[in-house]
Parts: structure tokens; sequence; C-alpha cells
């Protein structure tokens, strides 16, 4: 939800122009977090103020306003110590308009600029507070109060760094957020934070850094919140808490530096693989070309310092290549995606599995009461796909949640429970409150993501990266096959030592190890898939039925579709056609259908003659050669042979592949469907 980039150079020359290209590029980059609306602010050519350019619609909008704007030669002189900062937006309070737009600033002179990916939830409080002292609001947003309140803040207490200021305004807001900001009062500086939104800081030297850690300076005194119902000019100015080194690290002074602030790796890659993964509550400063990373209250567990980390990703990883999009990329990246989630995981040769990262907890996990699953979106059809196996191979309950729900029950959870929290980005806001709530309660932690230093990465006790590698697009593919198998590879660890489901485990992997080509194969229909799609796309509706394992692919297959294509989808458990979703069969309405030959082969072929007999003519997706199947269909697609419990990789591809096609019919933007953002960072 929004990504925010922000840019730093000390004494390295760039050019305001080179700066605006930066920034541009970082936000391109962030696109699929929001792209309702999009902003910038950069220093003025005197130095004096700081000039915003902000446009609704997509980086590409802003680009050409950029490009309109700052064309003048003063733009291309090289400054030596400068700070941009830029946001892609996804609208949470107020429309997506210019207005609402970030950055948003404290005051007519621009003296304060932010940028914030969140929701401040407490801001009509701050805006009552401020609005007393005569502030005016000229958004609609929950980020304007930020602004206005460090704004505030500096005038009330002038001695203060610019760190200082906003530390104290983080103190006075509740809810979740990533923030940057830009001053003119404060110039070359740049004040970051976070609290359960994502926030990193690169690091770009020409020389080897000195250090591998940043200390970490804790403030001494205790916070206080600002009373909104105060009267303006009563009561005395607070006392507010300082920081003070107390680390052995040595902070990180280097002649010349550049510091990029992002929402992700993806934004950074392409400058720096050496980034530091920002806690909550952390307060990164950049003052003198000195990062220095700061606490407020200091617990028990604090580390020292934070470490930077080298990054894994590739830059070809987060580019196009030769694909129209990303989405597309994807789709067809996954014979190398599923074969890497394996890697060095699985071996073949002798049937054995090692899941490192969850290793050291197996015994425990198989001595708990039940094993839970908690997503949204794609990330829990991949826990409704696998649940079936981890029933048969662990033999314990399982139950299957969609977080958002899990958390509006309060659902009972107990110290002998595991709880696996599936998520590409490690970011979703549901899951992550799901997994505090989890957490809170005393329950081992299972984080299955894809994205390395992510809070739920960070936040679980042990967990499974999936090793698909970044994903842009915003409806998800290769994630999804990925988390697939590392569920599957979960429950043959847990099977390991049961000798009645040893020739079941041997089936499985022995499937696993023939996956890759088979979806080759699968990947082989896209010409066949694209002319399903010309019959398909003008429709208002499409039906897609199945059940036992490859239900999950119904589900996805039908959120591909309304995310992509904006046509209405269901995903019916086919067992259920005949208590509703009959009575929408007619001549007309399109129907796909997915019968394999498996244990509910005989299930399935009931359900297509229940929808055959009302006249419909429902397109197959079923096993290669199954003749009699085809029989009952207008169109088909094949797909090789699997075991039963991996067919829903083989059988989600072709629906990736129909909804992409449907998409591109229909002139909608596929990787950046309306509405929608790939990283939902709001509950
Ligand atoms: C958003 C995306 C979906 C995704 C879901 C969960 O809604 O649009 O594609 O499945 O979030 O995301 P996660 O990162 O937790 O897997």
């Amino acid at each position: 939800m929004c990504g925010i980039f922000a840019y730093l150079n000390y004494l390295t020359p760039k050019s305001r122009q080179e700066v605006l290209d930066l920034l541009v590029t970082g936000l391109k980059r962030l696109e699929y977090r929001g792209y309702d609306s999009t902003g910038v602010a950069i220093d003025s050519p005197d130095n004096k103020n700081i000039v915003m350019v902000k446009r609704t619609g997509k980086v590409k909008v802003l680009e050409e306003a950029i490009q309109e704007h700052f064309s003048g030669g003063e733009y291309s002189e090289p400054v030596l110590t400068h700070i941009g900062i830029a946001h892609t937006r996804w609208a949470t309070h107020g429309v997506p308009c210019e207005r609402n737009s970030h950055p948003h600033r404290s005051d007519e002179g621009n003296g304060f600029v932010v940028v914030h990916n969140g929701i401040i939830t407490n801001y009509n409080d701050v805006k009552t507070f401020l609005s007393k002292r005569g502030y005016e609001f000229e958004s609609d947003t929950d980020t304007e109060v930020f602004a206005k309140l460090v704004h505030h803040l500096w005038k009330t207490h002038p001695t203060y760094s610019f760190r200082e200021l906003v530390e104290q305004a983080i103190l006075q807001v509740e809810g979740a957020f990533a923030i940057a900001v830009k001053s003119k009062h404060f110039p070359g500086e740049c004040v970051a934070s976070r609290r359960s939104s994502p926030l990193l800081v690169g690091i770009k030297t020409k020389t080897r850094l000195a250090t591998d850690h940043i200390p970490i300076l804790y403030g001494k005194a205790d916070d206080k919140k600002l009373n909104p119902d105060q009267d303006a000019d009563s009561g005395k100015q607070q006392v507010l808490p300082r920081s003070e080194s107390t680390s052995e690290f040595m902070p990180l002074e280097e002649k010349e530096v550049e510091y990029f602030f992002a929402s992700d790796a993806s934004a950074v890659i392409e400058h720096t693989n050496r980034v530091i993964y920002l806690e909550d509550d952390d307060v990164a400063a950049v003052r003198d070309g000195t990062l220095s990373i700061h606490r407020l209250k200091k617990s028990l567990d604090d580390p020292h310092a934070r470490e930077i980390t080298t990054l894994k990703m590739e830059i070809q990883q987060i580019m196009k290549g030769n694909y129209d999009y990303f989405m597309q990329k994807e789709i067809f990246e996954q014979p190398d995606s599923v074969v890497n989630t394996m890697r060095g995981r699985v071996r073949f040769d002798g049937n054995a599995i090692v899941l490192g990262g969850i290793k050291d907890y197996i015994p425990e996990i198989k001595r708990c009461r039940r094993l839970m699953l908690i997503g949204c979106g794609t990330s829990y059809h991949s826990a409704v796909a696998t649940r079936q196996l981890l029933e048969e191979l662990t033999e314990l309950p399982v139950m299957v949640e969609l977080a958002s729900d899990f958390l509006d029950r309060n659902t009972p959870i107990f110290r002998d429970d595991v709880c696996f929290f599936i998520s590409q980005s490690g970011e979703t806001a549901d899951t992550l409150m799901a997994l505090r709530y989890c957490k809170q309660r005393g329950a081992l932690i299972v984080g299955i993501t894809n994205t390395v230093g992510s809070s739920i990465c960070r936040e679980s006790h042990c967990g499974v990266h999936i090793n698909a590698g970044p994903e842009i697009g915003v409806a998800s593919t290769k994630a999804y096959t990925s988390q697939f198998i590392s569920l599957v590879m979960f429950a043959l660890v847990m099977s390991e030592d049961r000798l009645s489901l040893q020739q079941r485990r041997l089936e499985i992997l022995q499937a696993l190890s023939k996956l890759a080509d088979q979806i080759r194969a699968v990947l082989k229909l896209d010409s066949k898939v694209q002319e399903l799609a010309k019959d398909l796309y003008q429709h208002k509706s499409l039906l897609i039925m199945g059940r036992g394992y490859n239900f999950a692919t119904c589900l996805e297959g039908a959120l591909k579709v309304k995310e992509l294509t904006y046509m209405h989808s269901e995903g019916i458990m086919a067992g259920e056609l005949k208590h509703g979703p009959l009575a929408l069969v007619d001549d007309s309405m399109p129907v796909l259908m997915i019968v394999l030959r498996d244990p509910v082969y005989v299930k399935c072929m009931n359900a297509l003659q229940q929808v055959t007999s009302r006249k419909g003519c429902p397109i197959i997706i079923c096993e290669e050669g199954d003749e009699e199947t085809q029989a009952f269909s207008s169109r088909h697609l094949e797909i090789p042979r699997t075991v039963d419990c991996l067919q829903g990789i083989l059988t989600v591809i072709p629906m990736q592949l129909l909804s992409y096609h449907i998409a591109v019919l229909r002139g909608c933007d596929v990787d950046c469907p309306r509405n929608l953002a790939k990283s939902v960072t709001v509950e």
C-alpha cells in the first residue's frame, strides 16, 4: 500500500535532473504497491525552497510532468549534497487526486514535506490539536497531520534537531507508518521511520564499507502524549527525550555516500546491494552524510546495532526482459521458480528433504495440537490447496484461515498450536496482525514468505523462504506455486519416519522431480488458451468448478479472472453445485471445469453431467488423452498426469494464462489492475 522512496547524495555530485530520474525509477519499481497518484519533492535551484510535483495516475504521468517542469538549465547543474523524496499512492483517506497526493507539506512555505505508507489512526485527534493552534489542512489525508505536527514541534522546540522533531512526532501518532521527511530548515538531512509498514535503507559507497553494523542510539526520557484538548496557549512545553550513544559500534561516517530509503529492496538493487532493514520504531537519520539509528526506549532484548545485509537479488530479476508484462514473465518463470523452491532442500536420489529454516523445530511441531494455516488472497489459496495433503501426511487437524476473518473472530489459540503465516510479501497487515495475535498467545510461529527480511520473516520463530524470486505483477502467480511446493515439502518432512506413508512419499517425490518439465508442457498450451480467451473475453461472467485437490485452483483461477479482467468469476466447489450455483447454468453461461482422473473423478463427472443436462457447454481441463471426459466438453485443455496432490500446480497455470489473455483482450492493465495493490499494509 503506497511506495515510498527517498534519495540522498552526500558529497556525490548529482544534478537535480539526475536526482529526479533516480526518484522516478525508484517509484516505477514500487508501483506495484499502489498507482493511483504520485509525487516528488526536491530542492529549488536556489536551495532556498522545496519544489513539489504531484500527479493523479501512474508514475508515467508524473515522469512527463517532471520533464515539463524541470527542463531548465539550472536543473542540470550538479549539486554536491541533496535529498529528494517520492511517493506512489494507493488511496485510503481521500480520493486519488493531486491535492491528496504525497508529499504532504507542513505549511505554505513547504518547511517540512513528508511521504507516508500506512494509516495514522489517531489523525483526527492530532488534527484537532493542530487546528486549535491555527493549522489549516489542505488534503483529506491522514498523512498531512504528520507534516504539520513536525512543524508545530519545530516552532515550539527551536533547539531540537530534525531527527528529534520527527521522533517527537512519531511518539504522538498511532497506527501504521513508514515515513521519510525532508525539510528546508535542515538541508541535506533526511529522517525516516517505520512502524508496521516496511522500510529499508540502501547504502552506496565508492569503497568497501568500514562496518557491517550501525549502532542503535537510545533516548533517555519517557514519552509523553500531546493532549489534543489542551488549550493552545496553556500548559508548559513538554520535556522531550534526547538520544545518547550507548554502543560500542562505530557510526557510519563515509566521505562520499548515497542513501536510499525505500519500501522494498527492488527499488534499490540497481544502485546497491547493501541494505539495513529498519525495525518498528527505529528512526534513521542522515546528517552530514552520517547515518544513525535511534530508538526512544530500550528493551531488554534489543540488539546494540542494526546489521547491514547483502541482498541476493539480481537486477535482471526485476526487469521485464522480452515479455510484455511482468505477470506474463512470472507465469513463464515457473519451471525455474519451482526448482528454486526445492533447490538444496530436496534430494531426489536419497528421497530426503531438509528445510533448514524449520528443522530444529520439527520435534516440537510433531507434538502440537493442530496446524493453522493463515493468509490472504492467493496465499490463502495455497493453504487450501495443500490442506488435504497436510492432513494426510501429518495426521494432525489442519485449520485454514483467512487472516482478516481469523482476527474478527478472536479465534482461540493455544500454546501447543503451530501457526503458519503464508505471505508472498511478508508485509500484509492482516496476516501480520494475525501472527502477532498468535505469538502473544504462545503458539509456535512459522513464516512462509518470498521476501527475505520482511516483517513476517523477522517476527516468525522459524520458517521457509519460498525463493520464487521477486514477483512484481500485482496478481500473484509464481509465488503461489512456490508456496504450494513449500507446504508439500513440509508435509513430506513431517512424514519422514512414518513407515506406512513411505510409498506415498516416494510417489510425491518422484512427481516433484518431473514437475518443471510438466509445467513447461502446460505452458505450451499458451496459444490454445489465447484462442479460448478470444471466445470468453466479452462475457460478463465465468464459473470455474472442481473439487478435492483442484478446488483451490477454482478459487485461485476465479481470483485471477476478477483481479485482472474485472469480469465476475466464481470458484465453485463441484459438490456444492446442486445446492445453488446450478441455477446460474444455462446455454449462455461460460463454465470451466477441472476433471482429472483422481479419487473424486466420478463425483466430478456427476457435476459435469448436471451442467451439460442444463444445456451448459463446459470447457474442461483434463488429463492428456482422456477422450472419455473430453466427449462432454465444448473445448478442452489437456495437462500431463501427475500425482493427485500436485495436480493443482499444473491446473492453475492454464487459469493464470487465461486471465492474462482475457485481460489483454479487454485492454486492462495486466500488471497494475485498478483499485488493487500488491502489498496491502493496511488492515
Ligand atoms: C493483495 C494482492 C494479492 C495477494 C494478497 C496477499 O491482495 O493483490 O495478489 O495474494 O495481497 O499478499 P501476500 O503478500 O500476503 O501474499
